[in-house]
């Protein structure tokens, strides 16, 4: 089914903002944002007070596994955004019903140069797992620094993007922080989402996903395969039935600067691609890439 991304008429204009009033009535469902890629997007809480989302994921853990100069070695990455204070967003956006999360791994580097982390045996998915429970969720363990202080995260993004190189011990990671899922620093449990890349399967996360373990899946209709995006639905629709035990989310760009190709004006998502993408059974809404173009674009949120 192909489909016109940038057709643009007064007409058009019309229908959209009919279509998008009516959409408003049964909504989009939930919508997740990434936050942490630019230090202009603002701060979380500025994020949060928009009152757009209703997940917020905090990225990236970059750098962990065989990286880094030694299997315990971890580095956070906000873009230069200061550590101070993120704590307290945290607790704000959750005090307002938000979810928020923090992402593992990232976008390969530009030019080809691979992912700064990897997972190469089960004892480093076993150390992740500690490193990620004890510094950001429930735990605490002399020694390691909780950058949020005592806010906790609601749970774990996967967004692994290693592509050629060989699949990491992502299951074995999923298991082990599923065996923390109980009720911690006030928060209910732990919630594990997956951000894959829009061609199914995705090598880097299908024994992830095998383990049922995850409550979403954001499908990243964006990022250069052109083949997949929109062009077609049949693979939206294999990532929906695959997963029936999770809800499926469709990733969007929210400014053409972030993917010139792959980015749709809002009637087209609206009134062309939510459509069609909600009539799956599973359908749980839309996964922003990022605050930061959401921010200048005025894509999802008004400010
Ligand atoms: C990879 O991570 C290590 C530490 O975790 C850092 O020193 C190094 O600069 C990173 N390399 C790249 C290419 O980002
Ligand atoms: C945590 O428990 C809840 C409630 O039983 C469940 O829905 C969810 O899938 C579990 N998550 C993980 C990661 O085990």
């Amino acid at each position: 089914m192909a489909f016109r991304r940038r057709s643009c008429s007064l007409l058009l204009v019309l229908l959209s903002l009919l279509a998008v009033g009516s959409l408003a009535a049964t909504g989009p469902g939930d919508i997740a944002v990434f936050w942490g890629r630019n230090k202009d997007e603002g701060t979380l809480r500025e994020a949060c007070d928009t009152g757009a989302y209703t997940t917020v994921i905090i990225s990236f853990l970059t750098g962990f596994g065989g990286h880094g100069g030694g299997a315990n070695s971890y580095s956070l990455d906000l873009s230069g955004h200061p550590l101070a204070g993120v704590g307290n967003d945290i607790k704000h956006c959750q005090s307002k019903g938000i979810l928020v999360l923090l992402s593992i791994g990232g976008p390969a580097a530009a030019g080809g140069a691979g992912a700064n982390y990897s997972l190469p045996t089960a004892r480093s998915a076993a150390e992740l797992a500690g490193h990620l429970w004890d510094a950001y969720l429930g735990g605490s363990r002399p020694g390691v620094p909780r950058p949020f202080g005592d806010a906790a995260l609601d749970g774990v993004d996967f967004y692994i993007d290693q592509p050629g190189g060989t699949a990491g011990h992502y299951d074995e990671l999923a298991r082990r922080l599923s065996a923390h899922n109980r009720s911690y620093r006030g928060r209910p449990g732990v919630t594990l989402t997956a951000t894959v890349r829009c061609a199914f399967p995705d090598p880097d996360l299908a024994a992830a996903l095998a383990t049922g373990l995850f409550a979403r899946v954001h499908v990243r209709l964006y990022g250069g395969d052109l083949r997949c995006e929109w062009g077609q639905f049949d693979s939206w629709n294999r990532w929906a039935a695959a997963y029936p035990g999770s809800r499926v989310f469709v990733g969007v760009v929210a400014a053409p600067e972030a993917d010139r190709d792959a980015y749709l004006f809002q009637k087209d998502l609206y009134y062309g691609i939510l459509q069609f993408a909600q009539k799956v059974p599973n359908y749980g809404g839309l996964m922003i890439w990022d605050r930061y173009y959401d921010k200048i674009n005025h894509y999802i949120s008004s400010s």
